[in-house]
């Protein structure tokens, strides 16, 4: 079913009503939604791994291990569904998509590493240090970051060699700009930066620490991935700014909702153990304003996120309902 007929049908046949066992419809045609979309990634990124072969094959096993491990696949979703609200069509979105996972994936292989959370489990499984050894796990994440790059360049279309002017090319350009900028110095790894510092300090993280923090280990990869969305798309500037503040939103929001999972969670459920984040001596949103004020900030900020989606004339219902579950997600 396309999307918009999605939307009608919901809203026309099951607005407010309940299956038999009291579960809400729509709640259950979301999630169905939600696993098809979920899948449709999962096939795409597997088109993507490199081939375990030659003498570099126990890196490449281990990238592909922690990359096929699960996960929600929350970045390449945003940017395919921020792309088609923008009306985006073609598959040149698909290099992308695959290529943020590979540099989500590989942020997550480095953060577990023992020097820096020093975590165990990871997407229901191993990390991929403790399957791998240390060394791989370093190399494996270099491996993803790297790989990304390889993958988003395949965007430049094949088929306009030759050709001088391609409307494409530049979007690409700029769409790689993007992909590097939030993933570096001035996006996660410099947010890693600050939450790795922050574990010594002892004084109460000031509040602008903890948005530094959050809005560049986790919110930068956000908007990485909605912005590119945009930009692929042909977005203009006012537009891709307003995205990337619904995106700064979405990630301050996810990493609290983090913060809230580490110290109530379901370890099964989220695929990685609770209480890191204590082990560790971190300072955390909800270490200093407390779960109940936490959880209310997560829907405030998605109000935000939702508030400005809706400013756009382009069908974003499922985005739109993403963004809300995502506040009361549990893994
Ligand atoms: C975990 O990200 C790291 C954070 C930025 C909080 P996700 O919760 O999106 O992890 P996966 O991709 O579903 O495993
Ligand atoms: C990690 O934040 C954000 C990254 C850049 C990987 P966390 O350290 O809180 O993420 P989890 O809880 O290990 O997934
Ligand atoms: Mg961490
Ligand atoms: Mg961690
Ligand atoms: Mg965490």
């Amino acid at each position: 079913m396309k999307k918009a007929d999605w939307n009608l049908w919901i809203r026309s046949k099951y607005t407010g009503r309940k299956r038999k066992d009291g579960i809400d419809m729509e709640e259950t045609i979301f999630r169905q939604e939600l696993q098809k979309r979920t899948t449709a990634i999962e096939d795409l990124l597997k088109q993507y791994l490199p081939e375990e072969e030659g003498y570099q094959k126990t890196v490449i096993e281990a990238m592909n291990y922690s990359l096929m491990a699960g996960g929600k696949r929350l970045r390449p979703m945003l940017m395919q569904e921020t792309y088609r609200m923008l009306g985006g069509e073609d598959d040149i979105i698909e290099p992308f998509m695959a290529a943020i996972e590979m540099i989500h994936t590989y942020s997550l292989v480095h953060d577990d590493l023992p020097a820096m959370d020093n975590d165990e489990y990871r997407r229901g499984r191993k990390t991929t240090w403790s399957v791998y050894g240390d060394g791989m796990g370093v190399l494996a994440g270099d491996g993803l970051l790297n790989y990304a790059f390889e993958t988003a360049f395949r965007a430049f279309p094949a088929y306009a060699v030759g050709k001088l002017v391609d409307e494409n090319y530049p979007r690409v350009a700029a769409a790689l700009n993007i992909l590097a900028r939030k993933a570096g110095i001035y996006g996660m790894i410099g947010g890693q930066n600050a939450d790795i510092e922050a574990e010594e300090q002892t004084t109460p993280l000031t509040t602008e620490q903890i948005l530094f923090i959050h809005a560049n280990k986790t919110a930068a990869l956000i908007q990485s991935a909605m912005t590119i969305g945009a930009t692929l798309a042909g977005a203009t500037d006012e537009e891709i700014a307003a995205l990337e503040l619904c995106a700064y939103n979405v990630g301050i929001a996810f990493q609290i909702q983090d913060d809230i999972l580490d110290v109530i969670g379901d370890s099964r459920e989220l695929g990685k153990a609770t209480g890191s984040d204590a082990q560790n001596h971190k300072q955390t949103y909800v270490t200093l304003h407390g779960l109940e004020e936490s959880g209310r900030e997560v829907e405030r900020l998605t109000g935000e996120a939702v508030a400005v989606l809706d400013g756009f004339s382009g069908e974003h219902e499922f985005l739109k309902e993403l963004l809300l579950h995502l506040v009361h997600r549990t893994k």
